[in-house]
């Protein structure tokens, strides 16, 4: 493959998020996120114990992880703004952190994709249901003011089942609250309704964010609004009915729930039907409101699942759902997007009535064994492959307009702290944070010209 065989003005990038590269945590008129406070009080929770303090140190080395981009020959840069970093008050000098960025980015010709929500929410604003509506809608509104003149594409939220899941299911991320309908591995939390809350005051946040760039922005602005989401592909594991079912359940349960909203105003049936009451439901008017709330739809793409039938008591931990699903690993590279895309999105079963999509993220992480290895030749097996997917999705008119890899640099890897490896570049975390490309660089690089 070779961006010559996709359409004119289809955009390739990289992906990041604050807490995850910036670093400079104490810097730049901080105010605690609940990734600060939660490294803090569960370094048992973090694989190696370590924090995103330091990161990558983007904050401060900017101009150079831009310059990597331009060299390789990228389009655009996703990356998120850390909510405390702008807003205590209004922060000056975060502001001018992200007009900077913003302006390296413009001049060496890299279009910014600008997530307002990648998990670091300020630790003052933790209650139960996440994030409260107007203060994200004020937020966001803040991020459309200062930077929207050349910001054109926003995505408000990252990936709200994950925050859910990892952070108020099973207590793996922060704010490490649990559920007792998902995991008895820890007691903050215990409730079996706080998960769903915590989406669906999500989806409303997004939704507020939305309708305030609609209202009073967009038409002089000009740029586009959406929301990543992300899922594996699930396959069943047997053709046996059972089997299917869970299939399609597990779907429902990962990505439906905030798709099929933001769909149709309505949480899909299959979950109405396992969680009853303890499921959120939309007023009249927020269902009107939440529908169509989008201009594309943000997808994070990995990896793909079996699903089998299986009773409650063997459920896998890491998998959130009401409904007794048994998930195992599976790696068919390449095979899936297509699959994923086709029920999705397309022509098949039109279930969500091709929306415009953005690839937010794709990529593959590698055991960090401690020495610098720069042979990622599997990376470039799966990015070329993903790739050649997403072109057969184009030619079966699904509207895909963008791909971004997950992640240009190594970077802080959530609960697996630094020992996992997703980065083109690779970064020395033993010797000042130097970067070197790896051989999936220069696959781009070739790719791209
Ligand atoms: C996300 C992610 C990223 C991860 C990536 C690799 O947006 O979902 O969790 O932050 O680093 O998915 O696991």
């Amino acid at each position: 493959v070779n961006r010559s065989g996709f359409p004119e003005g289809f955009i390739f990038g990289t992906a990041s998020s604050s807490y995850q590269y910036e670093g400079a945590t104490n810097e730049g008129g901080r105010g605690a996120s609940i990734w600060d406070s939660f490294t803090q009080r569960y370094p048992d929770k973090i694989k190696d114990g370590k924090n995103g303090l330091l990161a990558d140190d983007s904050y401060h080395r900017y101009k150079e992880d831009v310059s990597i981009m331009k060299d390789i020959g990228f389009d655009a840069y996703r990356f998120s703004i850390s909510w405390w970093k702008l807003k205590w008050g209004v922060n000056q000098e975060g502001i001018t952190y992200y007009n900077n960025l913003i302006n390296e980015l413009q001049s060496n010709g890299l279009k910014p994709f600008v997530t307002l929500f990648h998990w670091d929410l300020p630790q003052a604003l933790e209650t139960p249901m996440a994030i409260i509506k107007n203060d994200f809608r004020d937020y966001a509104e803040l991020c459309y003011k200062e930077f929207g003149d050349r910001v054109k594409h926003w995505i408000t939220l990252n990936e709200p089942q994950t925050f859910t899941t990892m952070g108020y299911g099973n207590g793996a991320f922060a704010p490490g609250r649990c559920s007792k309908w998902l995991s008895s591995k820890c007691n903050e939390g215990d409730s079996a309704t706080e998960p769903y809350l915590v989406a669906h005051h999500q989806i409303l946040a997004h939704t507020a964010a939305v309708q305030v760039y609609k209202d009073k922005y967009q038409m002089s602005q000009k740029g586009q609004i959406g929301i990543t989401l992300n899922s594996p592909w699930i396959l069943p594991f047997s053709p046996s009915t059972e089997d299917n079912d869970a299939a399609s359940r597990a779907l429902a349960f990962m990505y439906d729930w905030f798709m099929e909203p933001l769909n149709s105003g309505l949480y899909p049936a299959e979950m109405v039907a396992h969680v009853h009451e303890r499921l959120p439901q939309f007023s009249k008017e927020q269902s009107y409101m939440v529908k169509g709330s989008f201009d594309f739809i943000g997808i994070n793409y990995y990896s793909a699942n079996y699903a089998t039938d299986g009773p409650c008591e063997y459920q896998q931990p890491s998998y959130f759902t009401d409904s007794c699903i048994n998930i195992t690993g599976c790696f068919p590279v390449a095979f899936y997007l297509f699959a994923r895309n086709s029920r999705s999105f397309t022509y098949t079963k039109n279930k969500f009535n091709n929306p415009v999509i953005y690839i937010t993220e794709n990529g593959i992480d590698e055991i960090n064994n401690g020495t610098i290895s720069l042979e990622d030749n599997m990376r470039i097996d799966y990015h070329s492959s993903h790739l050649s997917f997403v072109q057969s999705a184009i030619m079966n008119r699904v509207k895909v307009k963008g791909y971004f890899a997950w992640a240009l640099l190594d970077n802080f890897e959530w609960a697996d702290g630094y020992t996992v490896r997703f980065g083109l570049v690779y970064v020395d975390y033993e010797d000042g944070l130097k970067r070197y490309p790896k051989n999936s660089t220069k696959w781009f690089k070739k790719f791209l010209n």
